[in-house]
């Protein structure tokens, strides 16, 4: 343990905490779910829920990794006191971490096929706006077991094989150059929509908040879905920040650095909408945006595909393929991160070394990741008998609504209550270094009201998801 790699660089750990954070929860989960909820109005509870409920609990995440130099596999036995068991949290978060993966890394295979279909000009784009046909080109993707698993195994394997070359060969020099693509074509793609005829209408679904979804009497699922879409984009609540906390010195204070990385990944999702809404506005007659929403998983496969293809073949082929390359680049960037904090856990638990984790971890995930795959396909009636769930829908669920939200409580209660850390411990860790100092206040709101309302909102959540 005294040998722990640390970043090469404070960049290295903003860019590689907003990889953890930014990923398909922005560029994917984000635009779908705004365009499902009534657009501008989620936007602005999303937002609310970051600063109220995001951004505290990555202050806990990260001030318990960094005071313990460990991943959640171990800190909370290293800070507790004896007799006491926080350090339970292990199995929650550990779970929550695979669980993540194993459908995260089924959808990071979807974004490979299709930015090969873009590039390759492949015949995705035989079906030119057809939303009909696209979807039914979707649909025999995913009905193929072998491919699903072949492009999910590319995926795992890619990323255990950077992970395996160490925090900074591996991780950092990868994620850093990721990331900045990402800012680079997410801008240009922006510029790009914005000049699209559509713009107006899309912008004004997308940033003008209005009252219907409260008259149609949504507002409670609005609110869940916005709570579950807040921690799921910071992914905090499973330690898969803390991990980067524990990979950091303490000359900088981490209210700043939460700050930091909270504003790099709202900015990717805001971006996403304005790429997104755009185009659909523009390119789909009689456009709502709540149909996007309708259109649910398949919308960047069927009906965006559709909105490239109408671009035409030059250009709709280099805007799909930077698009998708863009979501890959997004998609990859957390499964590293989370691969990270795996890899983290085994190091601590065991004698291995990084090369046999990432082997071990290889195999494990071709095994996890199958109810993903064969729920596509050859077992699909099992949403029969899960609630009209599929395996990816309740992975996902499980862990936005149920781990994430449960973690955080466990964090903040640890972080702020005496039969934890402690305020002042928390305190201290939190302002050690220089930068943004979390006011007083903050930590009385963290201690009294936000356990309340994180435990209210997780039980809103589950009793509204069964009904
Ligand atoms: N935070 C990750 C994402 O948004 C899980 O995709």
């Amino acid at each position: 343990m005294d040998q722990r790699e640390k970043f090469g660089s404070r960049l290295g750990f903003l860019l590689i905490s907003a990889g953890c954070a930014i990923g398909l929860g922005n560029v994917y989960r984000f635009p779908i779910i705004t365009g499902a909820y009534g657009g501008a109005l989620f936007v602005l509870i999303y937002l609310a829920f970051l600063l109220i409920l995001g951004i505290p609990v990555m202050c806990a995440e990260l001030a318990v990794g960094r005071a313990s130099q460990r991943s959640i596999a171990s800190s909370f036995e290293v800070m507790e006191r004896p007799g006491q068991k926080w350090h339970l949290m292990k199995y929650l978060g550990i779970a929550g971490n695979y669980l993540l993966m194993m459908f995260y890394t089924v959808i990071a295979g979807w974004m490979l096929i299709y930015f090969y279909q873009f590039l390759t000009g492949g015949p995705v784009m035989d079906h030119g706006a057809d939303v009909e046909a696209l979807g039914g080109f979707f649909g025999s993707l995913l009905g193929q077991p072998l491919l699903l698993i072949a492009t999910t195994a590319i995926i795992v394997v890619a990323c255990f094989l950077v992970c395996s070359f160490g925090l900074q060969k591996g991780v950092e020099r990868i994620t850093k150059f990721m990331m900045l693509a990402l800012f680079a074509l997410i801008i240009g793609l922006v510029i790009y929509s914005f000049t699209l005829d559509g713009a107006g209408a899309g912008l004004k679904f997308y940033l003008v908040p209005s009252v219907e979804p409260i008259k149609r009497g949504e507002l409670g699922t609005i609110i869940t879905a916005a709570m579950g879409q807040a921690f799921f984009t910071l992914s905090v609540g499973i330690g898969s920040i803390a991990i980067f906390g524990s990979y950091i010195d303490k000359k900088r204070s981490l209210l700043g650095e939460a700050l930091t990385i909270t504003g790099l990944d709202t900015f990717v999702a805001i971006c996403a909408g304005l790429i997104i809404f755009p185009a659909y506005f523009t390119f789909v007659p009689g456009a709502t945006g709540i149909d996007a929403g309708q259109a649910g998983a398949g919308f960047l496969f069927t009906t965006l595909s559709g909105i490239f293809n109408s671009m035409g073949p030059v250009v709709g082929r280099v805007i799909g393929t930077v698009f998708f390359l863009f979501m890959l680049f997004a998609a990859l960037s957390t499964v590293i991160a989370v691969f990270e904090n795996i890899m983290s856990f085994w190091l601590e638990l065991t004698k291995l070394n990084r090369r046999t984790v990432a082997l071990i971890n290889i195999g494990l995930f071709l095994v996890l990741t199958l109810p993903a795959i064969f729920g596509c396909n050859i077992w699909s009636s099992v949403k029969d008998v899960m609630f009209g769930k599929d395996f990816i829908d309740m992975e996902d669920f499980i862990v936005s609504n149920v781990l994430l939200p449960l973690g955080s409580l466990v964090y903040v209660l640890f972080c702020t209550t005496r039969f934890g850390w402690g305020r002042k411990n928390f305190c201290d860790e939190l302002n050690a270094g220089e930068g943004v100092k979390m006011p007083r206040w903050v930590t009385y709101y963290m201690t009294y009201a936000l356990p309340v309302i994180i435990a209210i909102l997780l039980g809103y959540s589950v009793v509204n998801f069964f009904r």
